[in-house]
């Protein structure tokens, strides 16, 4: 048993909690070892899930069953048993004793009446429970908890997952990713929303089996992992609608990659965002006391910005360095698309990439006419 004593109360969004002192304070995705673990790096993706479940409470009518399946101090779900206002309860489960006893000693503090502390393997629990929400949460990949999520979650509830098997997804170590997600991965200038579509892809096969489809709602990359918020949709027509998004494609078809001649996926080749959910989520920022409140709203502008734009991008250094040129300024590209009546869109997964619907020899044109 840890010692419970050694321990401080941090403070996010208003909720105070209890982690170890030893929590890391590092950038990454954090280690094994720290148990029960506290990212601090990682407030932003649990700011997110408070706004993101205050929409499904606001949607629902019925009491909403939440679930922080892989919960370690319990930070996320104490803060979203806390801080989310409406019909709901939240279950805090982590398989670590240690873990467990620190969410028991948070929850005491809290005096909170609808939330329960839950001490079982996820997998287990999903078998025999279900929920609204189920947030998966671990480290590495949430391969291993997918398949019981699926089955776990109520017909149009929300399945929340982490990636952060980031180097996999991203192509750096293709066996691996064969092994784990049964996708041909690839590294390259667009690793990033090529890792997320595997994510993705994978999660659609796993719901297809038990004749799901997949909605996905807010999905993002950052530095050190993915994140995806899917809404998961009972029947057969909605499994063979997501199973019409999986696709292979040919890396000769990317941009920058003309020699290679790759096959990459399948990939969930889908929307990524729901631009009408994050709308909503925005607004519920102004309701909300959150540190990352200001990021937030930017960064929902941006994934709100991308939502209709097609798959993949292009990037002002990359598409310079193969033309041999130096790369124009981002206001240049926008400009110079918008005049010529094309779709143009800033992307989360860059600061120098943008999407678009002009075909590769108009954009060749702008970058070599650059004034
Ligand atoms: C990355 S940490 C979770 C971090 C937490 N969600 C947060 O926001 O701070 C992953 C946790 O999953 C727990 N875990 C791993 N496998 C599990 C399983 N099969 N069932 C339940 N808990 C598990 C670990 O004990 C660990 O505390």
């Amino acid at each position: 048993m840890s010692d419970i004593q050694n321990v401080e109360c941090i403070t996010e969004g208003k909720t105070g909690v209890l982690v170890f002192k030893d929590k890391l304070t590092k950038k990454g995705p954090g280690s094994k070892n720290k148990v029960p673990f506290y990212n601090p790096t990682m407030e932003l993706n649990r700011d997110l899930s408070i706004l993101v479940n205050q929409w499904l409470v606001n949607n629902n009518e019925k009491t909403m069953h939440i679930l922080d399946g892989l919960a370690a101090s319990g930070i996320r779900g104490i803060r979203l048993a806390n801080e989310l206002e409406g019909d709901f309860d939240v279950t805090i489960n982590d398989w670590s004793e240690d873990a467990y006893a620190l969410i028991k000693k948070n929850l005491e503090r809290c005096g909170l009446k609808n939330v329960v502390a839950s001490n079982r393997n996820l997998n287990t629990l999903l078998s025999e429970e279900r929920f609204h929400y189920i947030d998966v949460d671990p480290f590495g990949s949430p391969v291993y908890f997918i398949d019981s999520a699926i089955r776990g979650i109520y017909n149009n509830g929300i399945i929340a997952c982490t990636a952060t098997d980031t180097a996999t997804l991203c192509g750096v170590y293709p066996k691996v990713c064969l092994r784990r997600y049964g996708v041909q991965s690839f590294h390259s200038p667009i690793m990033h929303e090529i890792g997320l579509r595997i994510l993705l892809g994978f999660i659609c096969r796993e719901a297809a089996k038990y004749d799901k489809g997949i909605e996905p709602l807010v999905c993002y990359s950052t530095d050190h992992y993915f994140r995806a918020y899917i809404q998961v949709k009972n029947g057969i027509s909605y499994a063979n609608e997501s199973v019409d998004n999986l696709k292979r494609i040919n890396s000769k078809e990317l941009f920058f990659s003309s020699k290679q001649t790759t096959e990459i996926g399948p990939l969930w080749l889908g929307k990524i965002q729901n631009k009408n959910i994050i709308e909503e989520v925005r607004t519920l920022l102004s309701g909300k006391q959150l540190n990352t409140k200001n990021i937030l709203w930017g960064f929902l502008d941006l994934l709100e910005e991308e939502a209709d734009a097609s798959a993949f991008f292009y990037t002002t250094d990359d598409l310079a360095s193969l033309l041999k040129i130096s790369p124009p300024k981002m206001e240049y590209i926008f400009e110079k698309l918008k005049e010529k009546g094309y779709d143009a869109s800033r992307t989360h997964f860059s600061p120098t990439g943008f999407k678009t619907n002009a075909s590769r020899d108009e954009i060749e044109t702008m970058f070599k006419h650059q004034k």
